[in-house]
């Protein structure tokens, strides 16, 4: 973990650094509250209201004041009756689907659909901006497979302080198939959403102010939060647990795992099911992917566990195995079948270049100009995107509006993970790292309104790291 270039050494941070526990420690955090003990708290699901054959989700996005302390309300911005972060939406392929973002704020915002496979004008960007007291309702056919995706404000220079300041919620897309499966489906029971982010707070109060070297690292935080709470504690049944997975932090890259460092399956990426479970004990997120896994827990009734970022040493929340079972889930060992990667049947190679210097960043040379479209790709062809990080520090790369497949790391088929080659959105670019994607526009040509690509590591998009294509 980055410490603050410019930290200035109060005499409490000079006391614990002589004291010799200042290691980890950072002066933001020093004087807040204790810590509010919670459970995980469960984002509520949203009920839309059928009007025409239209299902309307209402999101009222103000501000609010959360409970992250003892003693201490800290001011946030949420959504509908949350006081942190938002509902969930729960909507089925092939539901008509009118979502109506409310502004209540007094700055303007943008609401995208992270992962839903809309039209350009449905999707957010800052091209549909959402000034104060003004609504915004895309409105669309949900056109996509079962996946956990988000929604999160994408407005030009301000999407990082907007997610920090609490707004982002999950999207869960279910079909046939996911409802098929024998999976643990039971919301907030053994289907567990979680949002995982990392804060700075001051006083109590979420301290959003990076120094030029956070900037460019990515601002992070000392305090690890799970769906607005420090350290929580989950109960649940003793079976198998799913948990829907989303890096929700600024610049964090995550690498996820279990206290007594046992085996979980990943069956879902950000766009959907892998083909089968795939086993690991350890997984990395960077920000903006989502995962699906399911851990095993019948074994273990009465037991306690972590579930830690063993990136920065944090703990998440601790797990309390304090129920038996009140249901069974068996997981397939065939989840759903992918298309063949076909590379030969690419077009052409586009080539994303990352750079930055001084607090600004930019792809192929350029930072995001909202007036220029930088790629015009064409429908229904294969292509080849090729994205390559230069630079001495991580970054990630996410596109708009489809999907993709990740077909090579550092030059070689054989540096993909087995649980990278499902469909994904946001793929990791490490330091001096280079990935090729195979990608094909599948619908919503439009000659004139852009979807995005860009680095997901919010300050670099804030400053510059994001592009524009159109589909024609
Ligand atoms: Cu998660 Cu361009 O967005
Ligand atoms: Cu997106
Ligand atoms: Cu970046």
């Amino acid at each position: 973990m980055h410490r603050r270039e410019f930290l200035v050494f109060s005499s409490v941070t000079s006391l614990l650094f002589v004291t010799g526990c200042g290691g980890n420690s950072s002066s933001r955090n020093s004087t807040n509250p204790a810590v509010k003990t919670l459970a995980l708290p469960i984002p509520k699901l949203l009920k839309p209201t059928m009007k025409n054959g239209i299902q309307h989700y209402d999101l009222d996005i103000k501000e609010a004041k959360h409970t992250f302390f003892e003693g201490k309300l800290t001011d946030t911005f949420a959504i509908n009756d949350s006081s942190y972060l938002g509902p969930t939406l729960l909507l089925q392929q092939g539901d008509r689907v009118s979502i109506n973002y409310k502004n209540n704020l007094k700055e303007t915002i943008t609401m995208h659909g992270h992962g839903m496979h809309v039209p350009p004008t449905m999707d957010g960007t800052a091209h549909q901006a959402i000034a104060p007291n003004q609504a915004w309702s895309p409105q669309y056919t949900v056109n996509q497979k079962a996946c956990t995706n988000w929604y999160h404000p994408h407005t030009m220079e301000k999407t990082a302080e907007q997610v920090y300041q609490g707004l982002a919620g999950l999207i869960i897309v279910e079909d046939d198939e996911s409802k098929a499966l024998d999976l643990p489906k039971r919301y907030g029971v053994d289907d567990i959403p979680l949002v995982l982010q990392d804060r700075y707070f001051a006083n109590g109060q979420i301290d959003y102010s990076p120094s030029m070297r956070e900037i460019m690292h990515g601002y992070t935080g000392d305090t690890f939060i799970a769906n607005g709470a420090i350290e929580p504690t989950l109960d649940v049944e003793a079976k198998q647990i799913r948990f829907r997975i989303l890096n929700g932090s600024n610049s964090s890259v995550y690498e996820l795992g279990f206290s007594d460092g046992r085996k979980f399956k990943q069956i879902a990426t950000d766009n959907g099911f892998l083909e089968a479970p795939v086993s690991i004990s350890r997984l990395r997120l960077s920000p903006a992917e989502r995962a699906e896994i399911v851990i095993d827990l019948s074994g273990d009734l009465n037991q306690r566990l972590e579930f830690k970022d063993y990136r920065h040493s944090k703990t998440f929340m601790t797990i309390n195995v304090s129920k038996s079972a009140t249901q069974v889930t068996t997981l397939a060992n065939k989840l759903t079948t992918l298309d063949p990667i076909n590379v030969a049947s690419a077009v052409r190679t586009r080539s994303f270049v990352f750079s930055g210097r001084r607090g600004s960043f930019q792809i192929n040379g350029k930072s995001m100009d909202m007036k220029r479209i930088d790629e015009r790709v064409p429908l229904g062809q294969t292509e080849i995107w090729e994205v390559k990080n230069n630079m001495g520090m991580d970054h990630n790369f996410h596109i708009h509006a489809t999907h993709f497949r990740l077909i090579e790391r550092d030059g070689s088929t054989s540096n993909v993970a087995e649980n990278e080659k499902g469909y994904k959105d946001v793929v990791f670019v490490p330091a001096n790292g280079t990935v090729k994607l195979l990608i094909k526009m599948i619908d919503y040509t439009n000659a004139t309104v852009p979807y995005m690509y860009h680095c997901h590591f919010l300050e670099h998009e804030d400053r510059g790291m994001m592009g524009q294509f159109v589909v024609v």
